[in-house]
């Protein structure tokens, strides 16, 4: 069986890695691997370090690229590829607009698609934008729908969509677990790692920043900028901000935090020297999806800059809180907890309601007919229920 992963951007990229080396160890399954390069720089570190090689890369980006032209440029270039290919299936990962647009283009070829992180929702288009219709969009053309959780099954079910839903975990936290072991074993590659980063006083906390969404461009960034500002003014923190490539962040946020002596702004990190700097942070302050989702699994309070999330899971487990974009709160939320040592004790538990690390092997299962046993966050080992096989795939891949 023919399977083509398209993937375009950095999230995808770390998110896909670990199911794209698990499809590859199947005798019965060729993979292949398309890259829009909707990113460029911060995707093709992420290909560099787990290996891949695409069969295909589209190389879409262009500077400040506009949503619909890139929209228009994916469906193109993956048409050709896909008539090319024939794949038996597509496997497209979340809510970006690559994944939007090769969801479709497999739908009006009339190629299954399986999608990987498939259900989270805010049910507000704006919130994030565009990615909620994106999700969505990928979900109503996918026949198997990989559910992070629990949370994102009954999410899917109460749609009535068609395509058989799955709970397999997240795949970040296989790709977390991958990199945290080679961290954890390499006391050299540690000292590698933070020897690249500035110099900061390790007397002082690190509060490590990042932020992307386009709904918070704009009053959303100012707010964050002058809430960093005053936090930066208290002489005893370290804030660390990998700053992010689009032009709408990286100018505002330069103009306004460039040359402070303890904001450290650095280009965006490569992987693995970012979750090193994960490990070495007291404080995660972000609007990344992903982040919210790593963060926890290594014990490290986040305080998320939106107003919803679409990621509920940590912050019912009390994690995560989510503190929208005013300057105040911000402020008010970071000093409670460089602060407060009860109010960090309670932030800072070690949990994992996103994954075991077996999301990859359970997806791998599912495409290739086999049964599986679901991902259930609150049960260890693992659920009491029946395993599940998807309904009417190939029965030559059926293999008990
Ligand atoms: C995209 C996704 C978002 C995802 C985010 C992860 C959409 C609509 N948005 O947002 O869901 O959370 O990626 O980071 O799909 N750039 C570079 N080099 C890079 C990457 C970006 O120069 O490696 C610059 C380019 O000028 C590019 C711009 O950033 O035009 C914006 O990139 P784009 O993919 O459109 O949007 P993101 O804001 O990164
Ligand atoms: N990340 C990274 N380097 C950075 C910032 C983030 O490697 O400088 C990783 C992070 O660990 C997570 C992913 O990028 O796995 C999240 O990407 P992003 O925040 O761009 O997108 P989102 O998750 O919001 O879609």
């Amino acid at each position: 069986m023919k399977i083509l992963s398209i993937f375009g951007t950095r999230p995808e990229a770390i998110k896909m890695a670990p199911v794209v080396q698990a499809l590859a160890r199947e005798p019965a399954i060729q993979s292949l691997v398309c890259v829009t390069g909707q990113h460029r720089e911060m995707l093709d570190q992420v290909l560099r370090l787990f290996d891949l090689t695409p069969d295909f890369d589209l190389g879409l980006m262009s500077h400040n690229q506009g949503l619909n032209r890139l929209a228009g440029g994916a469906l193109c270039a993956l048409d050709s590829v896909l008539e090319d290919v024939k794949p038996d299936r597509v496997l497209v990962h979340g809510d970006t607009t690559t994944a939007m647009a090769a969801a479709l283009a497999a739908f009006h070829r009339r190629i299954p698609v399986g999608h990987v992180e498939a259900g989270l929702r805010t049910y507000h288009l704006g919130q994030p934008f565009p990615e909620e219709m994106n999700r969505r969009v990928a979900d109503l053309c996918s026949d198997l729908l990989f559910a992070p959780t629990p949370g994102s099954r009954d999410n899917l079910l109460s749609e009535q969509l068609e395509g058989q839903v799955f709970v397999t975990g997240n795949t970040v936290i296989d790709a977390l677990q991958s990199v945290q072991r080679r961290l954890d074993a390499d006391p050299d590659l540690r000292a590698a790692l933070d020897a690249e980063l500035p110099q900061l006083d390790p007397r002082r906390p690190i509060l490590l920043v990042t932020g992307h969404r386009r709904e918070n461009f704009g009053e959303g960034f100012r707010n964050i900028c002058e809430a960093l500002d005053q936090i930066a003014d208290r002489g005893d923190v370290e804030i660390v901000y990998p700053v992010h490539l689009n032009p709408n962040v990286k100018g505002p946020v330069t103009a306004a935090l460039a040359g402070r002596p303890n904001v450290h702004l650095v280009p965006p990190l490569d992987y693995l020297p970012f979750q090193r700097l994960m490990q070495r942070s007291h404080i995660v302050l972000t609007d990344s999806g992903g982040v919210q989702e790593e963060a926890p699994a290594l014990g490290k309070p986040v305080l998320v800059m939106r107003e919803m999330t679409e990621r509920p899971e940590a912050v019912h487990a009390g994690t995560v809180q989510l503190v929208g974009t005013s300057r105040a709160a911000i402020v008010n939320a970071v000093s409670r907890l460089l602060d407060d040592p009860v109010a960090y004790a309670a932030y800072a538990g070690r949990i994992n309601p996103y994954g075991d690390g077996q999301a990859c092997r359970r997806i791998v299962d599912c495409i290739c007919g086999r049964p599986m046993q679901e991902f259930s966050p609150l049960q260890s080992p693992p659920a009491a229920s029946a395993p599940r096989r998807p309904a009417g795939l190939d029965a030559l891949l059926v293999r008990d």
